[in-house]
């Protein structure tokens, strides 16, 4: 049989090498003019087809191929978790200053530290505050060699293969800048999702029935902490650097001499800096930003004001984790004006009836609102939001903003008072509003948005988790009349879930699949998922440990139920009265005769943690209710704020307060790491 000519052997082999080092070059270059000088010269379509030639030539290649190539950013599997990394120089966090004075303050102290006279000018460099998360990065010899997240501080986890994915951070430092880039190089910037990104990356959660993410560096934090790169790579985060850890072989005098230097070894540095001489100039920057934050394509939440003289910075040193040669000015949450439509009212799971005001659309924060929560009605009497109001509303870390204030003086006479209906919107049964409680609720049982609610919930991720039956599945499911409890989700069939609008086959199969292995939960989440008013996670945990089964918990009075250190007589009784339902027994026997048991939580008595308090504080790794679910499992016990009486403070990223505190009562205090590693030592 005559020999497959091999595809490209046609070209040579000299050519090949030649063309793949031109297509690399040529690739970089584009990287180069895109995301940090922000010129792009060819178009896209341009760019992905020197991308796919290079793909090509490498298949046909492969020996040629190079860890530094263009198209090797996406290499690696999945990890199943993120190894720590000590980082070379602590990551510290910065001091705030709310508003002029502060920072006039600021001013003040940097002046007397370096025995300067009043009336003399610090040189400063403006940065806009990037609101994402700080990274590390470390070149040995020009190359990338790790990207850490700052953990603690002194800690953090080893992200390099997600790092890598990103476009804008170079895989080795341009080769032809005159410094001396031997040696090891540590950088740290601001990872970050550009709000058509964020916006993106929503529109397409929502498509796939997910919970949308509350802003950009949410998104962007969970983005490099995929365990699949390919992950990663489709969130398109950006960076922009902006200070150096250890410099290698290189020295700077000054922070604007730093941030030439990033510029010119290819790194993205933010084009809005300042050098700005003495507090009014500095001031004038952070007031135009203030302004001008919304025209950017990405969220800050302040301006960094640095000392610029690197000598300086060294003579001011340090206080305990900040440096005292650096300050955040902080802003305020982004506001918008607009109008109020109309006041409408929203049915939670409990019954509960939010009112909501529908506005004019209008850009908030890089997106664009039309719905504000308004809490309750006492909140609208104390504001005095009327229909037609001009309102300011604001966004403050929380998907859907709130309504501010009311520009009473923007009233024309016509607007209208809202009042709460006496009819439940959905169900047209009672509301009720009992004496001296905020919140007016629907009456009725078998209210159908009140039953969508509790679907969510008993699905959601700290009850049953069951991946892809999100808000409008269960609409359709509830509409549909398919669903009318928690149980009837345990008899769908694919059958059934297929001619549902956005279903098909192979997602119905997948939902059945998750219900089926969601049938024997852990009895605290089946618990909280039942959403038994005043039962959050820590009560159902409590409960699930004390009464170990449902049936002890839907038999015990409510003496029994009080008797439970933590129950105080507002749970017992509202656990109480669930249990004595004709709906809930009915509930609880559906579900046992579908073969959902719910499985004990280990014994405590004795558990390794018994009578010993953690607080966590800062982000973690995993959810913390998982963190706190897990101390408890050991007998110990986790509260929120930090005091003599605590035994251990965890500490996450960008801990805050609650660190200080534990620093100066002397608790404990773990690292994520240390933390693993004393469950570790318990044998959990
Ligand atoms: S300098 C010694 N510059 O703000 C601290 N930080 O509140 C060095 N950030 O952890 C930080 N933009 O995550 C610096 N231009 C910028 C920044 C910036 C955003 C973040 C960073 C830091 C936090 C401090």
């Amino acid at each position: 049989m005559p020999e497959q000519p091999e595809l490209f052997s046609a070209t040579p082999e000299s050519d090949a090498t030649r063309r793949l080092q031109e297509l690399r070059a040529a690739i970089e270059r584009h990287n180069y003019r895109y995301y940090v000088l922000d010129q792009p010269e060819i178009s896209d379509a341009a760019y992905d087809r020197l991308f796919r030639e290079l793909e090509t030539l490498e298949r046909a290649h492969p020996d040629h191929i190079t860890p530094d190539s263009p198209t090797q950013r996406v290499g690696a599997q999945p990890a199943t978790e993120f190894p720590s990394v000590q980082h070379r120089v602590p990551m510290l966090s910065l001091a705030n200053a709310f508003g002029h004075e502060e920072f006039a303050e600021f001013d003040g102290r940097v002046k007397r530290a370096l025995g300067l006279p009043a009336e003399d000018e610090v040189e400063y460099v403006c940065e806009l505050k990037i609101d994402g998360l700080s990274i590390s990065l470390t070149y040995e010899d020009g190359e990338l060699r790790t990207g850490a997240t700052r953990g603690n501080g002194v800690e953090g986890e080893d992200i390099t293969q997600n790092v890598r994915t990103i476009r804008a951070i170079p895989l080795h430092l341009r080769r032809d800048t005159p410094d001396d880039l031997s040696g090891t190089l540590e950088l740290r910037g601001e990872i970050y999702l550009s709000r058509t990104e964020f916006d993106r990356l929503n529109s397409e959660r929502e498509a796939h029935d997910e919970a949308p993410l509350a802003n950009p560096r949410n998104a962007a934090a969970g983005a490099v902490r995929q365990l699949d790169p390919r992950e990663t790579a489709r969130r398109k985060l950006s960076i922009f650097c902006y200070a150096i850890g250890a410099p290698g072989n290189l020295q700077f005098s000054s922070q604007q001499a730093l941030l030439e230097f990033l510029r010119a070894a290819g790194l993205p540095v933010n084009p809005h800096i300042r050098l700005a001489h003495g507090v009014a100039e500095v001031l004038a920057f952070c007031d135009h930003w203030e302004q001008a934050r919304s025209t950017l394509r990405y969220d800050i939440d302040g301006v960094v004001v640095k000392v610029n003289s690197f000598e300086a910075q060294r003579r001011l040193g340090f206080v305990s984790r900040s440096p005292r040669w650096a300050i955040a000015y902080k802003y305020a949450p982004e506001q918008a004006e607009t109008q109020v439509r109309n006041i409408v009212v929203q049915v939670g799971r409990t019954g509960a009836l939010t009112p909501v005001a529908e506005m004019e659309p209008v850009t908030l924060a890089g997106s664009v609102v039309s719905r504000a929560t308004l809490h309750n009605e006492d909140e609208i009497r104390r504001k005095d939001v009327r229909i037609g109001d001009r309102v300011i509303i604001q966004k403050a870390g929380e998907v859907i903003p709130e309504v501010v204030r009311v520009l009473l003086e923007a009233r024309s006479g016509e607007e209208r008072a809202f009042e709460m209906p006496n009819e439940c919107p959905v169900c047209q049964a009672a509301v009720v509003r009992p004496e001296g409680e905020a919140v007016a609720r629907c009456s009725g049982i078998a209210c159908p948005a009140q039953l969508k609610q509790r679907i969510i919930h008993f699905v959601s991720r700290g009850a049953l988790d069951i991946q892809g039956v999100g808000p409008a599945l269960v609409e359709q499911l509830v509409d549909g009349g398919l669903v009318a409890n928690p149980a009837d989700l345990f008899k769908l069939t694919v059958d059934a879930l297929s001619p549902l609008e956005r279903m098909g086959a192979k997602s119905a199969e997948n939902v059945v699949a998750a219900l089926q292995a969601a049938k024997h939960p852990p009895l605290s989440r089946l618990l909280f998922g039942f959403g038994i008013r005043y039962v959050g996670e820590t009560i159902a945990d409590i409960l699930a440990q004390h009464f170990g089964g449902l049936q002890g918990l839907a038999q015990a009075s409510e003496e029994e139920l009080l008797a439970v250190p933590g129950i105080g007589p507002q749970i017992a009784n509202s656990v109480y009265i669930f249990f004595r339902q004709q709906q809930t027994r009915e509930l609880l026997q559906e579900l046992h005769d579908l073969g959902i048991m719910p499985h004990s939580p280990l014994p405590v008595a004795g558990g390794a943690f018994t009578g010993k308090t953690f607080v966590f504080t800062g982000t973690l790794s995993i959810p913390r209710e998982d963190a706190e679910r897990r101390v408890r499992a050991l007998g110990g016990k986790t509260t929120s704020s930090v005091s003599k009486g605590t035994d251990y403070v965890v500490i996450g990223e960008k801990a805050g307060s609650k660190a200080d505190k534990a620093r100066k009562l002397g608790v404990t205090m773990l690292t994520e790491e240390e933390f693993e590693a004393l469950m570790a030592e318990t044998g959990e």
